[in-house]
């Protein structure tokens, strides 16, 4: 009986003194939303969350196409607490998991073991969170994701906190006699600080990691299918070019030979920039209908850059202002584009102005930030949502008006935005920053294929002609092939004595179009990434080590580990692999996969299942092909084709292996191919009966675009030098 009071006594104290505190586990309910991917809620979630602002609808049908899956975590491990008015997120980790992804990365691949702050920002040099997309979700090796749909700063302990009660505790050691002893003891789950009162999670079934993706991307509304015009190269001219300096420009590329398929016009289109008008400079723009006509003759068109902070000056001013929110950026104000007034606005004047007028796309520059220039956390804006949550979803606001613009017009765009996250794979946008490191570049090329986000390495300037070929030659390995002289005033050619092979790099990309076309078709119908980590291809055996660290009373006094990752190379689509070289390196190491690799430029075989050391020549970025692999290319031109063009197709085999690629093809401009206005042709070689490799004749699509001579030619790259 005395044993009961002093219960009930404790009882009542701990509920004095912690009144608002609720250390109960709350059991969720998941339930599963589309085929292979589970919902749960936490709480009340609040009224904006990533997703929501994305606004993209899920491709149910090719969700369905992927395996059945059941529920790929123990549910029992997965641990919620609402505490302080804050939601606590307990995953559990398996010893040898690799966790991928969580944000737009530069240096490292796989984030088990760091601790990450998810809020949007430029990149600062440093993985921890802050960056362009900080996308929290999660891929794991075993093949399943997660995503936590909040709109706030949310930190990730990706596998670092350590916890008494753990049933797979680390082993116990003597830091100054065993060797084993690590900074960083084991941990056995991700666990993830939810500042607010409710939060979605979503749970992606695999079986394998890039199934995992795939379900991401395709609960996105599939990866964007960019226009044929968009996967050409693109130069962006320097600040205050006028419309003649640009039609220059654009003779300047006829001239050299050089492919160009659109221009981005950077500050100095705006009456005053920095904050905008979004209104055309008379003095440099004196006719904007006729410079844009005068592009689409030589079959460019045009980029427009802008931030979204709207200058005084701005007729849409003083229609934004009671709409915006209670701080500045540069002087302009800050568009709430959560409420539908202001988008209205937006979409009336761009429209008018802008899309009316032929523009093609936009680069949406500044919506990142920086704390010392964007609103402060303390700003508030009309809707009632929180600077927070707006920090963390403004990219995805203003890429999914402009995109919806493009869809009314049934006209696709492809453009560039500094900020993104969750719930925009569909965005017609291409991430781009200005930092400058080349092998950091690949790294976050590398990390944009877990995130359902795409990244652009672009070429600016380089201190020698070496570095200068080896960006242009990653950048046109890459979702967009950009040079981008806005201050530099750079132009493909500006190193002479490396312009052939710049040139040839620029033509290569422009010849494997209907590869990479139809890869891109992958990212929409099948939610593939086209540019993938080597750790998404099925059966790479890599797994990221930790190294010890050196013990030293300044540095790492307590000899933290390091990571190896494969962070340097990279897939584009199923069959082509790529290893970058840097400047200053002459030879480096190449991990492939499982099954026979060979040399793209010689069908020569290079390897299977192993490391490879190469030192290539300064003129050829190295590609490798996996066996039985089927390229698709094009003669070299120095467009993207247009509509109703028909090309010959020179279909390139290579290895010993029978292998099948499904090309596809549509007008290449508008979203007709959401109605079915588009076929896909496999492309296949098989074996005669005496054992040789022979190009099957494809069944050619009846009344649905297919641009290419039905005289295909095949080439046994590897067969073919026996
Ligand atoms: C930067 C942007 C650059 C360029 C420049 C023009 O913010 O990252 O790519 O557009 O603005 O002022």
């Amino acid at each position: 009986m005395k044993n009961q009071h002093m219960k009930l006594i404790q009882i009542l104290l701990c509920l004095l003194l912690f009144p608002c505190y609720n250390f109960a586990q709350i059991k969720l309910q998941w339930r599963e939303q589309y085929p292979g991917i589970w919902k749960a809620t936490v709480g009340q979630p609040e009224k904006i969350s990533l997703l929501s602002a994305a606004g993209a609808s899920a491709n149910v049908a090719a969700l369905a196409k992927l395996p059945k899956s059941s529920f790929p975590l123990n549910q029992a491990e997965i641990g919620v607490k609402l505490i302080d008015h804050k939601v606590y997120l307990r995953f559990p980790l398996d010893q040898a998991e690799q966790l991928f992804g969580l944000g737009l990365n530069f240096q490292t691949v796989n984030q088990r073991g760091r601790i990450l702050d998810l809020h949007v920002d430029h990149y600062g040099g440093k993985d921890n969170g802050r960056t362009h997309a900080p996308v929290p979700f999660y891929v794991s090796s075993k093949g399943y994701g997660v995503l936590i749909d909040a709109a706030r700063y949310l930190t990730v302990y990706a596998g670092t906190g350590v916890r008494r009660e753990s049933q797979h505790p680390p082993v116990l050691y003597d830091r100054n006699t065993n060797k084993e002893w690590d900074a960083q003891p084991y941990s056995d789950a991700v666990e993830i600080l939810v500042p607010a009162e409710g939060v979605t999670l979503y749970v992606f079934a695999g079986p394998t990691p890039m199934q995992a993706v795939q379900r991401y991307n395709l609960m996105n509304g599939g990866g964007y299918l960019p226009p044929k015009w968009g996967l050409g190269f693109t130069q962006r001219v320097p600040t205050l070019y006028t419309q003649d300096d640009i039609l220059k420009e654009a003779t300047s590329f006829e001239e050299h030979n050089f492919p160009l398929d659109f221009i981005g016009v950077e500050p100095g289109w705006h009456s005053m920039s920095y904050p905008c008008t979004f209104e055309w400079d008379p003095s440099r723009f004196p006719d904007p209908k006729g410079f844009l006509d005068a592009l689409a003759k030589k079959g460019l068109s045009a980029n427009l850059w802008l931030n979204p902070y709207v200058s005084p000056k701005a007729s849409l001013y003083p229609k934004i202002k009671p709409l915006s929110g209670s701080h500045t950026v540069w002087n302009g104000i800050v568009p709430d584009f959560t409420l539908p007034q202001t988008r209205q606005l937006f979409k009336d004047h761009f429209m008018k102005n802008h899309l009316a007028i032929g523009v093609g796309g936009y680069k949406v520059d500044e919506v990142d930030g920086y704390d010392f220039w964007v609103w402060p956390d303390v700003a508030t804006f009309p809707s009632g949502f929180s600077a927070e949550q707006m920090r963390q979803v403004y990219g995805n606001l203003v890429q999914s008006m402009t995109a919806s613009w493009y869809k009314e017009i049934n006209k696709r765009t492809y453009g560039l935005v500094r900020a993104s996250n969750a719930g925009s794979s569909n965005f017609p946008y291409v991430i781009y920053n200005d930092y400058y490191s080349h092998k950091d570049f690949i790294t976050a090329l590398v990390n944009s294929s877990f995130i359902g986000v795409l990244w652009t390495p672009e070429v600016r300037a380089s201190k020698t002609a070496e570095e200068w070929v080896r960006r242009m030659q990653s950048v046109c390995f890459s979702p967009m092939a950009m040079l981008n002289a806005w201050a530099d005033g750079t132009k493909p050619w500006s190193f002479p004595e490396v312009e052939k092979a710049v040139n040839e790099v620029a033509s290569l990309r422009m010849q494997l179009l209907p590869y990479l076309y139809s890869t891109f078709a992958q990212y929409h119908f099948e939610g593939k990434p086209p540019f993938r980590a080597m750790n998404l291809v099925e059966g790479f055996g890599f797994t990221a080590t930790n190294t010890a660290g050196q013990l030293d009373a300044t540095a790492n006094p307590y000899a933290m580990s390091i990571k190896k990752d494969i962070k340097d190379q990279y897939m584009m689509g199923d069959c082509l692999l790529v290893a970058p070289m840097f400047a200053g390196e002459s030879s480096r190491e190449v991990y492939l996969p499982a099954g026979k690799w060979y040399d793209f430029y010689t069908g020569a075989f290079v390897g299977e299942n192993q490391k490879i050391s190469i030192s290539p020549a300064l003129d050829k970025i190295p590609l490798f092909v996996k066996d039985g692999g089927i390229i698709p290319m094009i003669p070299t031109r120095r467009q993207a084709p247009k509509a109703g063009e028909i090309l010959q197709l020179e279909v390139r085999h290579y290895g010993e292996s029978t292998g099948s690629f499904q090309l596809y093809d549509d007008d290449g401009v508008s979203f007709d191919y959401e109605k079915g206005v588009y076929s896909f042709t496999r492309l296949a070689v098989s074996k005669s009966s005496d054992g040789n490799l022979q190009g099957e004749l494809p069944t050619f699509p009846v009344s649905k675009p297919f641009g290419y001579n039905k005289m295909v030619k095949w080439v046994y790259m590897t067969k073919g030098r026996e």
